[in-house]
């Protein structure tokens, strides 16, 4: 048997927010994850407890929250929640694992959840006292590189602002390529320093595909040890209206090379690329994914 590596699919979040062309009903939403479900995949980031001034796409989280719970309680299903507010309304839905966002880049992450590095780190010490029991992971946002800031090339200065993070109780935490700027290299020396400094702290990771190195960037982490990877089925991210902007690495994509290299997924390619081609006929968005493209074996 080969070695384990485990999908973490967040098309249902990191896809769906971008969608800005009409509201995706909600039980297309809900008729997505079923699909992405049946596939095999058992970890699902599938909403946001978000502002839905900031996010309009998500405002119905609660409502898919209560329908995927009732469903699925065998899956892993959580969703990102930026501040006690979205966390205390996901946990009081009976969640109890949840992703908690802050941006390396500093001018980003005041973009993306309007805070400083000071009150985003006290906004997390806040939940973890408020819901102890809420497992909560650390999506670090721009680990690589940033819109505003271009790409960090000192992986040192990330493990140094983690600390704090990891002080405060972290036990996981996601290097995210949010503008998907990384590369092999730069992968490889960011995982080895963190794992150096936080033998104990588990690492996934979320690369996006805006310069077609995704699926290297991937590769190159599990071949450093990391067992846990997110992707989106389709690889729908972006936005329509930006051209160049691009999603994640898409599932079925990722699902296939780890497959067809003996990794061991317990994921359906055919039954996960029918549930990407599905979504691309019913969400209009950009997909970044290659095989939703092939019309012939
Ligand atoms: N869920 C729903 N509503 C929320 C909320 C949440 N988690 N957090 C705040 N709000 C509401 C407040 O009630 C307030 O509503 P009002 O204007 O009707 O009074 C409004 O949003 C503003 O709240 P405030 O605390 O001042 O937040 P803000 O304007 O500084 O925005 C965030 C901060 C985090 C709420 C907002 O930037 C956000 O939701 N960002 C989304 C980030 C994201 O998901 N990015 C992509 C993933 S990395
Ligand atoms: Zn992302």
């Amino acid at each position: 048997m080969g070695k384990k590596v485990e999908i973490y699919e967040v098309g249902p979040r990191d896809g769906f927010q971008s969608v800005s062309c009409g509201q995706i009903p909600t039980g297309v939403k809900i008729d997505i994850i079923g699909r992405i479900v049946e596939s095999g995949v058992k970890h699902i980031e599938y909403t946001s407890f978000v502002s839905p001034k900031a996010i309009p796409q998500l405002a119905d989280a609660a409502e898919v929250t209560r329908a995927v719970m009732e469903k699925y309680p065998e899956i892993d299903l959580f969703p990102l929640v930026p501040n006690k507010h979205g966390a205390g309304a996901a946990y009081n839905l009976g969640l109890r694992r949840a992703v908690n966002v802050v941006s390396l880049s500093a001018s980003h992450n005041k973009a993306n959840i309007n805070r400083t590095h000071e009150q985003s780190l006290n906004a997390y010490i806040e939940i973890k006292q408020a819901y102890p029991d809420l497992d909560l992971i650390i999506d670090l946002a721009t680990a690589f590189g940033c819109p505003f800031e271009g790409k960090f090339n000192e992986p040192e200065k990330v493990a140094e602002f983690l600390v704090d993070y990891v002080e405060a109780g972290m036990t996981t935490c996601c290097l995210c390529d949010t503008v998907g700027i990384a590369d092999p290299a730069q992968t490889k020396a960011l995982l080895s320093i963190l794992k150096n400094s936080f033998p104990n702290l588990d690492l996934m990771v979320h690369f996006h595909d805006t310069r077609g190195a995704g699926l290297a960037n991937t590769l190159t982490s599990i071949e450093m040890g990391v067992n846990k990877v997110q992707a989106a089925l389709g690889g729908l991210g972006g936005c329509p209206f930006a051209p160049g902007a691009s999603g994640n690495l898409s599932s079925e994509d990722l699902v296939w090379i780890l497959n067809e290299m003996g990794y061991e997924t317990e994921i359906s390619f055919e039954s996960l690329l029918s549930a990407a081609k599905y979504q691309a006929g019913v969400v209009q968005g950009a997909y970044s994914g290659h095989q939703i493209n092939i019309q012939n074996k």
